[in-house]
């Protein structure tokens, strides 16, 4: 059943987080959105990335020049300077360039750095059912801030050998800020991202996941497919780029999944 009105009145800020590099954040970012959107949510993507992989994979050019989420953090930029408008249906992203990377050591030296991406957002978010973060594959100064701003947190995990490695620090930095400045902060899900089904080990790792995490774990799994780790080059999402494949079936799946347990949780 396709859901037109009645979209969530309130919005929810989801960070897509795994200090782990390669496990499928921004591919999830991208394609989440995208499936948001085309079930009448409107989403706002916020790439915390300074490799700006969910900006050029929603196909938007990354000029030197051009403003970016770093301008916001860093130079009080208002966000509406910086929105890029309806990349995908229903979707506006605040983009990321290489600027990005000096955020990392400059918001050191700023004033309640951990918050600085939190009210950036704050005028802007109740025009959206759901805002995602990408954040990058480190524990540093721009995660800390996707965690702030956060009131849910998706976690991707590449079904292979290490896939619990780090997740230890990881709850531990979400359980640091929780306490610290973030009370509402809380698990959405955790998505098993590389999913092949044919092989023993990733049925292994899911399993172990499952143990680990419980009902937490998203039914959905997102399978390993060619066609998700081409879409990007195109600047399209799966959606966009083949609307039928197993890939962009998944990630309409864990769109429905999280209207649900964004609702509940
Ligand atoms: N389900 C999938 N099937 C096949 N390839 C995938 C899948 N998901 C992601 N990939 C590919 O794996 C690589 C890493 O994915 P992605 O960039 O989404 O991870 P990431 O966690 O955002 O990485 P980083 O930590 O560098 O930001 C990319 O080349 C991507 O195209
Ligand atoms: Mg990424």
């Amino acid at each position: 059943m396709i859901e037109t009105e009645n979209a969530a009145s309130t919005h929810t800020i989801i960070t897509i987080i795994n200090q782990k590099g390669g496990v499928g954040k921004s591919t999830t970012a991208v394609n989440l959105s995208a499936a948001l959107g085309e079930i009448n949510r409107k989403v706002l993507l916020v790439d915390l990335d300074p490799q700006g992989n969910a900006t050029s994979g929603l196909g938007v050019e990354k000029a030197a020049d051009m403003k970016c989420v770093y301008d916001g953090l860093i130079n009080n930029e208002p966000a509406t300077n910086l929105i890029v408008s309806e990349v995908s249906r229903g979707v506006d992203i605040i983009p990321a360039t290489i600027n990005l990377a000096g955020a990392e050591v400059e918001l050191m030296n700023e004033y309640a750095r951990e918050r600085r991406l939190s009210e950036l957002l704050e005028p802007v978010k109740a025009n959206y059912d759901f805002v995602l973060i990408d954040c990058p594959p480190s524990l540093g100064q721009l995660t800390i801030n996707g965690l702030t701003a956060a009131q849910r947190l998706i976690i991707p995990i590449q079904c292979e050998f290490y896939a619990l490695e780090g997740l230890t620090k990881l709850l531990e930095t979400e359980k640091i800020v929780k306490t610290r400045m973030n009370h509402d902060l809380e698990i959405l899900g955790v998505l098993m991202t590389m999913f092949d089904k044919r092989t023993t080990l990733a049925n292994q790792v899911v399993e172990e996941v499952s143990r680990f995490f419980g009902e937490i774990v998203f039914k959905t799994m997102i399978p390993r497919t060619v066609r998700l780790a081409e879409a990007p080059s195109f600047g399209q999402s799966i959606l966009q780029y083949d609307t039928h494949s197993k890939g962009a079936l998944a990630y309409r799946n864990l769109a429905k999944e999280v209207i649900d347990r964004a609702r509940t949780r």
